[in-house]
């Protein structure tokens, strides 16, 4: 026998041989404990289903349904606490406006000292909790400018105030303040970048994706969507959004597919940062129909405008204000989306208005004018 064949020989033989009978009882075994392993697993991803409560809102027939996992809800009411007010402190008549004490004040002016100093505790407690005023101050000298959030801050101002004013369309008597993006941190939640694109595989002479069927992206739902419909749609002056045609064949229509796939990425956005459905909006029989749409549908196309108004004109100009480590890898600025102020719920804070509390954010002060000194002479 050759050295080759002995060791072929000796190989099987050393092992014990299988027991044919044991085999057939482990394999008869085999098959129920599967199917209870099956089992277990379906009930577990079952039990993983969570209870959906349905709404209806539109009229019957309609199937304009809204879902609400009551778990959601739930966190959804937990992030949209309100801090208690600051105390008032009652101005006497010869309490003086800001101006005359402080030197530096460009957009409160129409304040006195007293709302002034309140809303100065308000923001650090909005913006920098753990900070408090030297989050923007040089505390051995409050006028100075040196601190870039100071600077930032006062352009926040006359954007809250624009929002409260100009954009009433969209955030009617509520408003906002600026803890409806901040919440107690310098950086919102839900703000956004332009997204850095791709590399390599996917943008070559093999094709371009066109943004598309990339894994896990948050944006539009983990969807296979075209990954940035924001900067398409919310830091532009882009018209309206219409990819629907009105007719049964294409005809006039000239919306290309690439297009709506950018819209159904936007809606997804939308809908996540409402908490919402389509139907919340739209009567998915006719998504294009105004006529069908819910009024909150108008509220929405507002809120659009509002977004790209705040990009283009107080988020984009206050990037170069900003320092590296808060724009993104490739040097963009932060951006304010739905989700900034939604943060999950169909209106933020679930409409409570905080505007009350501090009606100064709501615009500038409108006071009654001083009597005259010659009315006040006479009055004597
Ligand atoms: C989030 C940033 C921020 C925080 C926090 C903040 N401030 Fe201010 N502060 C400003 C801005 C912006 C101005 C200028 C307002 C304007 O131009 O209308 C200002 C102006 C002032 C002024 C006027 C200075 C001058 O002479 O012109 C005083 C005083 C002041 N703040 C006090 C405080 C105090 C006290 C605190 C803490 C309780 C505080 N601030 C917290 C942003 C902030
Ligand atoms: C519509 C949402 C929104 C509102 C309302 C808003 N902010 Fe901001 N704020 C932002 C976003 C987005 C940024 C950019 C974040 C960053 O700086 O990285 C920002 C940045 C800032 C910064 C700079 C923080 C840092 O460390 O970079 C300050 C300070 C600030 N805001 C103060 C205010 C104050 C004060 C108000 C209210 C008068 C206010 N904001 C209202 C969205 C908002
Ligand atoms: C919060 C309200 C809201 C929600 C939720 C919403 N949409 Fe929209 N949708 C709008 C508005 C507003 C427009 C028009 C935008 C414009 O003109 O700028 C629009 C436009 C559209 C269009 C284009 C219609 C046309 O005229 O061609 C489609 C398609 C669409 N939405 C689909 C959806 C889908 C699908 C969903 C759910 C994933 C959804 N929408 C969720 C408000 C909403
Ligand atoms: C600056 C903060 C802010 C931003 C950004 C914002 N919203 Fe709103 N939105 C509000 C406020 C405040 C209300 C509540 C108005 C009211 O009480 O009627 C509201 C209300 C709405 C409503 C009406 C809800 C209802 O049930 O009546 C819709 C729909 C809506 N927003 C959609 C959007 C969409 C879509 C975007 C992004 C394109 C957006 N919002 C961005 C502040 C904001």
């Amino acid at each position: 026998m050759s050295p080759k064949n002995a060791n072929r020989a000796s190989g099987p033989a050393s092992r014990p041989r299988p027991d044919p009978q044991a085999e057939t009882m482990a394999s008869r075994l085999q098959r129920p404990l599967a199917c209870l392993a099956g089992l277990i697993c379906a009930t577990l991803l079952l039990a993983g289903c969570q209870r959906a409560d349905t709404v209806q809102r539109g009229h019957r027939g309609t199937g304009m349904l809204q879902l609400y996992d009551p778990a959601y809800a739930v966190k959804a009411v937990d992030a949209n606490q309100i801090p208690e007010p600051e105390p008032v402190d009652e101005a006497e008549p010869d309490t003086p406006l800001v101006g005359e004490v402080h030197k530096n004040v460009q957009v409160l002016k129409d304040l006195n000292v007293l709302e002034f100093s309140r809303l100065m505790q308000a923001m650090s407690t909005w913006i920098a909790p753990e900070q408090g005023c030297e989050f923007c101050h040089n505390p051995n000298n409050l006028a100075s400018d040196e601190k870039y959030p100071k600077v930032v801050a006062r352009r926040m101002l006359q954007m809250t105030r624009e929002i409260n004013t100009k954009w009433q369309p969209h955030v009617a008597g509520t408003g906002v303040t600026c803890w409806t993006c901040h919440r107690g941190q310098a950086v919102p939640s839900g703000d956004w970048f332009k997204h850095p694109g791709e590399s390599g595989a996917g943008q070559n002479i093999m094709g371009n994706r066109v943004q598309q069927n990339t894994a896990g992206v948050v944006t539009v739902g983990n969807s296979s969507l075209p990954y940035d419909p924001l900067s398409t749609y919310l830091n532009t002056e882009t018209p309206d959004i219409r990819v629907q045609g009105t007719q049964a064949l294409a005809g006039d229509n000239r919306h290309s597919i690439r297009q709506a796939e950018f819209t159904y990425g936007l809606m997804i956005y939308m809908s996540q940062s409402l908490g919402v459905n389509c139907t919340y909006c739209h009567n998915s029989r006719a998504l294009a129909s105004w006529n069908e749409s819910s009024p909150q549908r108008a509220t929405a196309w507002y809120g659009i405008r509002m977004v790209r108004d705040l990009n283009v004109n107080y988020l984009n100009p206050i990037g170069p204000l900003l320092p590296a480590h808060r724009l993104s890898a490739e040097g963009d600025n932060p951006k304010v989306g739905c989700q900034t102020c939604h943060k999950g719920a169909y209106k933020p804070l679930f409409g409570t208005s905080m505007l009350g509390d501090y009606p100064e954010l709501r615009g500038p002060i409108v006071r009654p004018p001083a009597p005259a000194a010659s009315a006040v002479v006479a009055q004597r």
